[in-house]
């Protein structure tokens, strides 16, 4: 019997609000797809998602939707509850209301991911940077946590502190983004400082470059910036990293 191959799941994180999560997830989605993979992007930023914001869905179901049916034995098919933005990008919404989003319990997580992961080559899950339980379980699941990680201060202090656990706990599926399009009137610190201060390689960077000024025009309209073929081309170098970053994250672990 043919292997039914599974998605790779990537959990995009950090420590600090507004780092830039949600525009590198979407981006990353964008690179995936150029790059012929099948992607399904899942929301768990349960109090502040905003992908169906930002792909402009008109979606009438959330996760919420999948964990309430789930335990209502409602559940029949993960379909319904799956938005499409464009062929091959899939969307799984965030709950719409706070009282919706406290019922997600992190112990659906699992079986939310085991429906689809034979119908995508990818899985990309969006989160809080709060260090809740969800987000453990959907690190406990994740092939790769790409850490978003600033020129800041107090972001790289918890950086340094989760790095400690995870490397005391000998987790070592994780790659550290350094994301310099968020601020870019901050430069407190050289790389080499980072690198430092969290104890760790710096995996990917993103330049200065990538800061996009009317961003927000591309939110209000639905649009992800790599898909824009003037972004491609303005923004080649950081464009080239996202390849490189996408087709790292999901590359095959050596076994030992
Ligand atoms: N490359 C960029 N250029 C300009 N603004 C950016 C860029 N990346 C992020 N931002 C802005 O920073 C804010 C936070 O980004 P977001 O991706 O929502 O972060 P997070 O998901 O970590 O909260 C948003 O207003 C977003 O538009
Ligand atoms: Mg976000």
């Amino acid at each position: 019997m043919p292997k039914i191959k599974k998605a790779k799941t990537i959990c995009i994180t950090s420590t600090k609000g507004g780092v830039g999560k949600t525009t590198v997830l979407l981006n990353l989605a964008a690179t995936y797809h150029l790059l012929g993979k099948k992607v399904l992007i899942i929301d768990l930023d349960l109090y502040g998602g905003a992908l169906a914001l930002a792909l402009n869905l008109k979606n009438k179901k959330t996760v919420y939707n999948v964990v309430d049916d789930m335990m209502n034995n409602r559940f029949m098919h993960i379909d319904d509850y799956i938005y499409n933005y464009i062929e091959g990008i899939d969307v799984i919404c965030a709950p719409k209301d706070p009282r919706q989003a406290m019922k997600v319990e992190a112990k659906y997580i699992d079986l939310l991911l085991y429906n689809v992961e034979s119908k995508y080559e990818v899985i990309l899950i969006d989160t809080t940077h709060i260090l809740t339980e969800i987000n453990l379980t959907i690190m406990d699941s994740a092939y790769n946590t790409l850490f978003v990680v600033t020129n800041d201060p107090v972001d790289l202090k918890n950086t340094k502190s989760i790095i400690s656990i995870f490397n005391d706990n000998q987790i070592n599926n994780y790659k550290i983004l350094y994301n310099n399009s968020r601020d870019t009137g901050k430069d407190y610190f050289t790389t080499f400082d980072i690198k430092t201060v969290i104890g760790s390689n710096i995996d990917y960077t993103i330049s200065k470059n990538f800061y996009i000024k009317d961003i927000d025009n591309y939110t209000i309209n639905g649009k992800i910036l790599l898909l824009d073929k003037k972004i491609q081309k303005a923004k080649r170098k950081d464009f080239q990293n996202f390849k490189n970053m996408a087709l790292d994250l999901i590359k095959d672990k050596k076994v030992k």
